[in-house]
């Protein structure tokens, strides 16, 4: 009888105490079921947008070097960007007998070295990257030719992409790191995205290679 009292009585003008309740339990559920999408939806939008770091980067083909040329740096995304042909040996990119034949292609190398994490950049009168920190040094495409760090530059997933942005091709993950990408005709622009990135090998160093290390 006093609980039937209770649910009889009113709330402000008219409004029962069990109706209030009712009330108060589904804005609850609402603001519960509003603040799930939210998330949800803060969850599935990108974190990075175009041309920020973490983000993809598309460069065009005009930007792109030329064949075993100085690589081309990238500051805002911070890789370079390095083309890359064994078949035509030059100081900055030769073969070494432990590695693919030929080496083809382009890569977009993450601008922090593999030993403790300075910026490391590219030497013109030696031919090579080079951390000034602790004086590693890293071939063109990245491989290590010098000690003390400890693997090849890590590499960012890329894809060449026409005029329309459709992507033509997209460089394959080879043994857990990122393969050199083949152009394609058609090719207009390199996307890179510097939000997967791949750790490099810890591959025999160069200069032991051609028995001149230091
Ligand atoms: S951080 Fe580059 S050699 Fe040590």
């Amino acid at each position: 009888m006093a609980s039937q009292a209770a649910d009889a009585s009113t709330v402000g003008s008219g409004m029962s105490r069990r109706e209030f309740l009712y009330y108060i339990w589904g804005a609850s559920m609402a603001l519960f079921a509003a603040q799930s999408a939210g998330l949800l939806v803060w969850f599935l939008i990108p974190r990075f947008r175009e041309g920020e770091f973490g983000g993809t980067f598309t460069v065009s083909i005009d930007d792109l070097p030329s064949v075993n040329s100085e690589p081309a740096n990238f500051p805002d995304g911070r890789f370079w960007l390095s083309n890359l042909d064994t078949t035509q040996p030059n100081e900055l990119m030769y073969q070494a007998n432990d590695e693919p034949n030929p080496i083809q292609g382009v890569v977009a190398i993450y601008k922090v070295c593999t030993h403790l994490g300075c910026i490391y950049s590219w030497t013109p009168t030696n031919n090579r990257f080079e951390c000034p920190c602790h004086g590693s040094k890293y071939r063109l495409d990245g491989r290590r030719v010098e000690s003390p760090a400890p693997r090849t530059l890590d590499r960012f997933r890329l894809a060449a992409v026409d005029d329309a942005g459709n992507v033509l091709a997209e460089a394959e993950v080879v043994d857990d790191f990122i393969a050199p990408l083949s152009l394609p005709a058609g090719t207009t622009g390199i996307r890179v995205d510097t939000g997967f990135r791949k750790k490099g090998p810890s591959q025999e160093l160069l200069c032991s290679f051609f028995g001149n290390c230091p």
